[in-house]
């Protein structure tokens, strides 16, 4: 079943949505800091840039009751998705590379859940962004920051564990996001309030293989996608008897999956 699911070389909206209750608690406590009143901004529209497949998206609509939604992704497959399961029509969705980013409506809020880590030198973008708000105008930001942790360290090590080493050489995975402190000092400037702060969420997971899986739709792809189907498959068990040793299933049946992430929240001055 997933060696099926992983044959994809796509984005996997199916596999992504598997876990989107584990992901869905972070995207809720960022949107926690936005203020009301920028959902009430006339002619104004919130984004939600690199919205995969909506989901969300349809979360902004229902608590910014007065604001267009718009959502922005680079793949066809998400906003598939994404339109499909979205009837409300303040929520649009658009394809867009957020490393070219321009919005079609002035925005109120730049809100983006889990997508930027995608992008290298993505902190560059991020004064650009602060300078498309208006005064009093919020951007908020998560990005998993959990490089340091078993489950990415072992991506590597199953690299160089098997007859895919060469064709895995040199994959870096997901950019690194930085430290907290770089992010303030570079938007400090143009902001009237900023927030940067980190959580580690221990994530209870079910079912087998349930951290390589869950790896499997975000920062293992580049390595799956670099490898044909029968040593995708190979690669992928040697990864996930792995990290089966270093996150041990509880007796209850429970995988911990302790997971960095860190959030910024900048209101433009
Ligand atoms: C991990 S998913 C997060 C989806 C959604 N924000 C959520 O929290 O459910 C990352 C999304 O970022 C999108 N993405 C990655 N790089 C992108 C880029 N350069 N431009 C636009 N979207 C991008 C992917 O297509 C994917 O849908």
């Amino acid at each position: 079943m997933i060696v099926q699911q992983l044959a994809s070389t796509v984005w996997d909206a199916n596999l992504y949505l598997k876990f989107a209750d584990a992901r869905m608690r972070p995207a809720l406590d960022l949107m926690g800091r936005l203020d009301p009143a920028n959902g009430r901004r006339p002619g104004h529209a919130i984004y939600d840039l690199g919205c995969g497949a909506g989901n969300i998206s349809r979360v902004l609509a229902e608590r910014f009751t007065e604001s267009r939604v718009i959502g922005i992704d680079s793949s066809d497959e998400m906003l598939a998705k994404a339109r499909m399961q979205t009837p409300d029509k303040r929520v649009t969705f658009a394809k867009g590379d957020l490393a070219a980013f321009k919005p079609e409506a002035p925005p109120s809020v730049l809100y983006s859940n889990a997508a930027y880590q995608w992008l290298p030198d993505h902190i560059d973008l991020f004064p650009g962004l602060m300078r498309r708000l208006p005064s009093g105008g919020q951007l908020a930001i998560q990005m998993p920051r959990n490089h340091d942790a078993p489950s990415h360290a072992l991506m590597h090590k199953a690299a160089e564990a098997g007859p895919w080493r060469d064709k895995l050489a040199g994959i870096g995975g997901i950019a690194r996001v930085h430290e907290p402190a770089r992010y303030y000092d570079t938007l400090k400037p143009l902001s009237s309030e900023l927030e940067v702060w980190e959580t580690i969420y221990q994530q209870a997971l079910t079912g087998k293989d349930p951290v390589a899986q869950y790896t499997a739709s975000t920062g293992l792809r580049p390595f799956l996608e670099a490898l044909d189907p029968s040593e995708r498959t190979a690669f992928y068990e040697t990864y996930a008897r792995m990290t089966a040793e270093a996150y041990p299933t509880r007796a209850d049946g429970i995988t911990l999956f302790p997971f960095r992430r860190l959030f910024i929240v900048a209101r433009r001055a």
